[in-house]
């Protein structure tokens, strides 16, 4: 599902406010493998709240992390890119069984009621399931809305790059594909992606996401806190995250401590708010399960107990190559599982590149 098509092979390409991170998957026997990958700075100013403020520094970038490459070399100009987050709409409309041009006008005139921009101004995008309630049938479908002066000038960065796109699509829908095993029909899902610049919050069940969202919460801001706190460069305070995290000490549990709460407290809300709202979509009303961390604040020693205590739920870290390496594998030799965490949306957009013959 994206607003560009594409049965060429293509690797992932996912940008942040602060990093711009690349995958390529190819197919090696009967399973992908890793040809390279890459993590190159974003400038500050050139991509903020989501969107790009200066394509042509943006394009460098991407030069740059084209040139910067692990492993062997990157075969294809072609790319699977994300889109942010914070500036894309979905939701899940349940609908009648229609079909053909029927389905897509009721589409499009429901899609009209709950995105508050005029369609004209999005691209969007649907993907639907049958679902059977008995001796009756309905459909659930998702659909994905971002504003075409945001796309266009990712798009035109990329061009700009020498790169063609063949798809672009909302991180939550490259994170689910990583982290959410193909072909399971598993348990209700929480995913949260907590990251250098926010924190992506995605309810996955009855193999869709059903619902998404950002908050302003940071791995950046608990590298600040910790440089507050102990009064030391931030700098400093990165590498005490990184090496003590909250087993470590008990000044770093303290200093942070205020925020972990709100971000558990965040996950609550949404969590509240998701399950009160479209009743008239049967499959929503859904107990989550399982929260699966991902990104590379996931990493922070202690986080994943902080939050169980503070959810009372399950909470593990997610696995990104779940989908590509066979069972019970979580890191490659070139890239450690706690590295792989940051590539969770890159190998996202990797597997959509190397499986585009393939459902997405
Ligand atoms: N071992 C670690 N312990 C704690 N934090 C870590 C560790 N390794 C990386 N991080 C943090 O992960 C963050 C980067 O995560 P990630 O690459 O997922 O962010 P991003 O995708 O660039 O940003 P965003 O998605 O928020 O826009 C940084 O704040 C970094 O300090
Ligand atoms: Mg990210």
């Amino acid at each position: 599902m994206s607003f560009l098509s594409s049965k060429i092979e293509a690797f992932g390409m996912d940008f942040s406010e602060s990093s711009l991170k690349i995958a390529f998957l190819r197919p090696k026997g009967r399973r992908l493998s890793l040809v390279c990958f890459s993590e190159t700075e974003v400038p500050p100013g050139v991509i903020t709240g989501g969107e790009v403020q200066d394509e042509k520094q943006l394009a460098q970038v991407i030069r740059k992390a084209v040139a910067n490459l692990r492993g062997k070399g990157l075969r294809t100009k072609y790319v699977v890119s994300s889109l942010p987050e914070e500036k894309s709409f979905l939701d899940v409309l349940s609908l009648p069984a229609l079909y053909g041009r029927e389905l897509e006008s009721a589409i499009i005139f429901e899609t009209e009621n709950h995105i508050p921009v005029p369609l004209a101004n999005v691209y969007f995008d649907f993907e639907k399931k049958e679902i059977m309630n008995g001796a009756s049938k309905h459909q659930e479908v998702m659909i994905v809305a971002t504003p075409k002066k945001v796309v266009d000038l990712y798009l035109s960065a990329i061009k700009l790059a020498g790169l063609f796109p063949v798809a672009m699509e909302i991180e939550s829908l490259a994170v689910a594909r990583a982290l959410v095993k193909c072909r399971e029909d598993s348990a209700p899902l929480l995913i949260v992606d907590f990251g250098e610049n926010r924190t992506s919050f995605i309810i996955y069940a009855g193999q869709m996401i059903r619902f998404t969202s950002t908050f302003p919460i940071s791995s950046r801001q608990i590298t600040e806190a910790i440089a507050n706190y102990l009064k030391i460069p931030i700098a400093e305070a990165g590498q005490l995250k990184r090496s003590e995290g909250l087993d470590g000490s008990d000044k770093l549990l303290r200093a942070v401590t205020p925020i972990l709460n709100e971000l558990v407290t965040q996950v609550k809300s949404h969590l509240e708010y998701f399950y009160s709202r479209d009743k008239n979509v049967p499959s929503s009303k859904v107990k989550v399960a399982e929260l699966l961390l991902c990104g590379g604040g996931a990493n922070l020693r202690g986080l994943v107990d902080f939050i169980a205590k503070g959810l009372d739920t399950k909470v593990d870290l997610g696995n990104p190559w779940v989908n590509i390496l066979s069972y019970p594998l979580k890191e490659v030799p070139i890239l450690s599982f706690s590295d792989s965490l940051k590539y969770t949306t890159a190998l996202g957009l990797a597997l959509r590149g190397a499986c585009s013959e393939t459902e997405k």
